[in-house]
């Protein structure tokens, strides 16, 4: 079935490019003009821009590069580590024109946005991607109408972390995690916790909620607002039910994914909903309190495995950079099977590489790996669409009112299907 997918994706990118007319080879055109069709061959020094390196792999790996491309070096600028600032800060330097963004980290969510807007260079013609051996889901997280303008680097699939010294057999669904609330009450800490700030992670674990309840934000064509209806409202309801109850603790309002993983490892959490990157900080951090007393499970859902958010991130050329063949190259060393091993064993990042999954040696090191397939297989992408930042705000503002008891699920559902349909219209 996988199979099957890929060579859709791939015939999609063939007739993309027939369509395109080829916009490589020196000649202007693209999405964006001018811009798209020059510095296609220049070589030199290149910047790469990523949000926080939370798992301290990205300089290695600039450093490896460097050493054996010392005339096309690789800087690295670091953004925080929140996603609606690292979203921000892309924006501001494309409407800058900025040549010094030359390859840059996209989250799953923006492609739609930066793709509509002509700010990344179309992977098509000299710069068409090899994606015969990727997850497919990665390789149409980085494509927008038909044209990939994003070459996968990390997936990202939620999984529940678990105190195992506590709760030997982890809940396969939500209300057996809260039945087991009451474990949590009787050690005197808090019981779960996900990203529930006012950010793009709230929208990723309501998107959650909803999608694990049998519900929808939209319809396929990322336009049409499926979001008030019974299920979505449901799904909704046992967040805003959590928080009541103080099975979700009252902080967890403030928590990214940066401060669940901290609380997780200082022991203040039976369970916590996160990416794999915290497997490697939690077993590895000399203050991380659960290292051997922590183990992963798949998300928990109504009768088994809840739905997944899809996460991750692909490098993207910007149209301005003035050394495209070296940015080209270098997104195609992030892809290579090499980085991705490295991704994977040194900062338990999930790979876009299908074989590793399933690499014995790889599995006995890193016990969540079938667990994190699973949780990526089933994965619901969230909104494909240009009005993405809107329709991640009118989700984000209006649930965070109903999880602090401001606004009934009701009332927060109406008005968030109201604000989806205005920031669709575009
Ligand atoms: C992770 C995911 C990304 C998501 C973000 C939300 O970085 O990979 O897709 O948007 O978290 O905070």
């Amino acid at each position: 079935m996988k199979a099957a997918r890929v060579s859709v994706i791939a015939g999609a990118a063939i007739l993309g490019l027939a369509l395109a007319g080829c916009t490589g080879g020196g000649s202007s055109g693209g999405s964006s003009g001018g811009a798209a069709g020059a510095n296609l061959t220049d070589k030199g020094p290149i910047t790469y821009v990523q949000g926080k390196d939370n798992s301290s792999v990205v300089r290695p790996l600039i450093d490896k590069w460097n050493a054996a491309h010392p005339n096309e070096k690789v800087t690295f600028k670091e953004q925080s580590d929140q996603a609606d600032q690292q979203h921000d800060d892309l924006v501001q330097h494309f409407q800058a024109k900025d040549p010094n963004y030359d390859v840059v980290d996209v989250d799953v969510v923006w492609t739609g946005e930066f793709a509509a807007k002509g700010w990344l260079q179309p992977l098509t013609g000299s710069f068409k991607m090899d994606n015969s051996k990727l997850v497919a889901s990665t390789v149409d997280s980085g494509t927008y109408n038909g044209t990939q303008y994003a070459a996968p680097q990390t997936s990202d699939g939620g999984m529940l972390y678990y105190r195992k010294d506590l709760v030997p057999t982890p809940p396969t669904t939500w209300d057996a995690m809260m039945k087991d609330c009451d474990i949590a009450k009787q050690a005197g800490i808090g019981c779960y916790a996900g990203q529930f700030a006012k950010y793009e992670g709230l929208t990723v674990n309501v998107a959650e909620a909803i999608n694990t309840n049998g519900g929808t934000i939209v319809g396929k064509d990322g336009k049409t607002v499926t979001v008030d209806n019974a299920k979505a409202k449901a799904g909704l309801t046992r967040l805003v039910d959590a928080f009541k109850s103080g099975n979700i603790p009252a902080e967890a309002i403030t928590y990214q994914e940066e401060q669940g993983r901290q609380a997780f490892e200082a022991g203040k959490l039976l369970f916590l909903r996160n990416w794999p990157y915290v497997y490697n900080l939690a077993k590895t951090d000399g203050s991380s309190m659960v290292k051997d007393t922590f183990g992963v499970a798949p998300l928990p859902g109504m009768t088994g495995p809840g739905a997944s958010s899809l996460g991750g991130h692909n490098a993207a050329i910007s149209v301005y950079s003035k050394h495209k063949a070296t940015a080209f190259a270098f997104v195609q060393f992030l892809q290579s099977e090499e980085t991705q091993k490295f991704f994977v064993t040194q900062g338990s990042l999930a790979p876009v590489l299908a074989s590793l999954y399933d690499d014995a040696s790889l599995n006995q090191q890193l016990p969540y790996l079938s667990t994190l397939k699973t949780s990526i297989e089933n994965a619901v992408p969230r909104p494909v669409s240009p009005f993405y930042p809107a329709i991640t705000k009118a989700v984000q503002d209006n649930a965070y009112a109903a999880v602090k008891g401001d606004k009934t699920v009701d009332q927060a559902v109406k008005d968030m299907a109201a604000a989806i349909q205005t920031a669709s219209a575009g």
